[in-house]
């Protein structure tokens, strides 16, 4: 029989061979045992690291013996002075996002240049923290964290109208990124097609959406569900802004009925809505690359004329130092593109000559305007219905139709014709979707100022935009000429 001490020492000298002087696993299992039991023998250390030997670098072959049983001890205790950074796998930090995932919801990741992506730790619990406590309780935090993660949208400007600075927060210090703004009348759509831009997919539950659009209360009473501006980032950097509806019926009874004071300037509370509506529309006309009138009908000539006016007491575009040291007038004036889209339309709204129609009439009504109307993105680009392409059609106005989301499609009473296969005519909600989504995004982004913005800068452009919008000369003297 052999003793187990030496079967034991055999073991250890067969894995010190297999090991060799580096093999980190073999080196912490020594420690353990050294730590566990007196050694009979003082250890013999191979290798240490070169951070734990100052003096002895280059020279881990002659290491001196550790004569002492307390040296594994010490080492130990050195070991736990360090900081322990906690790394976490991409997988552990996908579930902990998958809610978001799963809704489509790209949540804003953290740049390939920001040298903080590998400690994900921090990041992970900014997340799980309210956002009213922010990350002030850990130190550091802050520094080592992205922006915040958010599934819902924030505040821009709030239900009085005022501005707030919570949006900041989600906000880089880089300049490749592109403002969409969504606009139009009351419950056309405005923030379901918001949500779905910015990662929201057809299928989710509304309640998932970033921007909550109406729920069924609301539609039937009549009410409007957005208030103010609200804001929110995607992962590829695309900032998403949802107005409350223009001149909408449901913020005057609500400005009349909840006894709400309106600044004296206005005369009457038709006026202070219409005025807050051209606010809103020259705000977002100056701050965003892109902006997308959303209608669920064609089309509603006050709107097209709200457009109008806005676009002419927009607030002019900063000169840079160098134009007004050389007294350059303000011939380069900021204009966004501009997207019409028709929402929930019909079979007909696609047929060829409604199209053309439709097209016609914008372009008859914004003749004259400097709005970048047209060849930025359509439905008649031949790809996602073949029969309207640039040989059918003539004008290239930013027209785009959408049709019923499938899911949220009205039921028919026809029983009989709920098992027969449905003749759309036009591509699915899906599809079309997507082709507004891809055509808005590789829109030219052009710069809104004569300096480059980064993200932060925009939003500091931004909230001086709706301040000189609200204190503005030029809309006083429109509003003093309001009936
Ligand atoms: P306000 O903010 O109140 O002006 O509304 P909104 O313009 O943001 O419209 P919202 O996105 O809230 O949509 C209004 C209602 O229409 C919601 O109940 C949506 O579910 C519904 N809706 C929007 N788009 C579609 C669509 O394409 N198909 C169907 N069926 N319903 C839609
Ligand atoms: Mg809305």
């Amino acid at each position: 029989m052999s003793d187990p001490n030496d079967r034991d020492r055999g073991g250890r000298r067969s894995r010190r061979r297999r090991g060799g002087p580096g093999s980190g696993v073999i080196r912490k299992e020594r420690e353990y045992e050294e730590g566990a039991q007196a050694p009979t023998k003082p250890p013999i250390i191979l290798a240490k690291p070169t951070n734990e030997q100052p003096g002895n670098q280059g020279n881990a072959g002659s290491a001196p013996r550790q004569s002492s049983p307390n040296s594994s001890l010490t080492r130990t205790t050195r070991h736990q002075e360090k900081p322990v950074v906690m790394l976490k796998s991409r997988e552990e930090r996908k579930s902990s996002i998958s809610s978001h995932s799963k809704s489509g919801f790209n949540p804003p990741t953290v740049p390939s240049s920001d040298p903080t992506p590998s400690v994900n730790q921090p990041y992970s619990i900014q997340r799980t923290l309210p956002a009213h406590q922010g990350s002030n309780d850990v130190p550091g935090l802050n520094r080592l964290s992205g922006p915040q993660e958010t599934s819902h949208a924030v505040k821009l400007v709030d239900e009085s109208l005022q501005w707030c600075d919570g949006g900041m927060e989600l906000l880089y210090d880089q300049t490749d990124f592109l403002v969409v703004g969504f606009l139009g009348l009351q419950g056309s759509g405005k923030s379901t097609i918001a949500s779905l831009l910015a990662g929201n997919s057809p299928s989710d539950s509304q309640r998932k959406f970033v921007f909550a659009p109406q729920s069924r209360e609301m539609r039937e009473t009549c009410e409007h569900q957005t208030v103010g501006v609200d804001m929110c980032v995607t992962s590829q950097r695309v900032i998403v802004l949802d107005a409350q509806p223009l001149m909408s019926p449901s913020v005057l009874d609500y400005l009349i009925r909840h006894d709400k004071k309106y600044p004296a300037e206005y005369s009457t509370a038709e006026n202070c809505i219409e005025m807050q509506s051209l606010q809103l529309v020259a705000f977002l006309m100056t701050v965003c690359h892109v902006m997308v009138v959303v209608q669920d009908w064609f089309t509603d000539i006050h709107l097209l004329r709200c457009l109008q006016t806005a676009e002419m007491l927009k607030p002019s575009t900063p000169a840079s130092s160098h134009d007004s040291s050389t007294g350059q007038d303000d011939s380069a004036d900021y204009y966004p593109h501009v997207v019409f889209v028709l929402n929930k339309a019909n079979r007909e709204d696609f047929n060829l000559q409604n199209f053309t129609t439709m097209q016609k009439t914008l372009e008859n009504v914004f003749d004259n305007s400097r709005l970048r109307l047209a060849g930025s993105a359509t439905l008649a680009n031949g790809k996602s219905l073949p029969g309207l392409n640039d040989k059918t059609v003539d004008s290239d106005i930013n027209l785009f139709l959408l049709p019923w989301m499938d899911s949220a499609k009205p039921e028919t009473q026809d029983t009989i014709l709920t098992f027969l296969p449905e003749y759309r005519g036009y591509p699915s909600f899906q599809t079309l979707i997507s082709s507004l989504r891809d055509q808005i995004c590789s829109i030219s982004r052009d710069p809104l100022t004569h300096t480059s913005l980064s993200e932060k800068n925009w939003f500091h452009y931004a909230a001086r935009t709706w301040d000189a919008v609200k204190k503005s000369q030029l809309m006083s003297e429109y509003n003093r000429l309001l009936p």
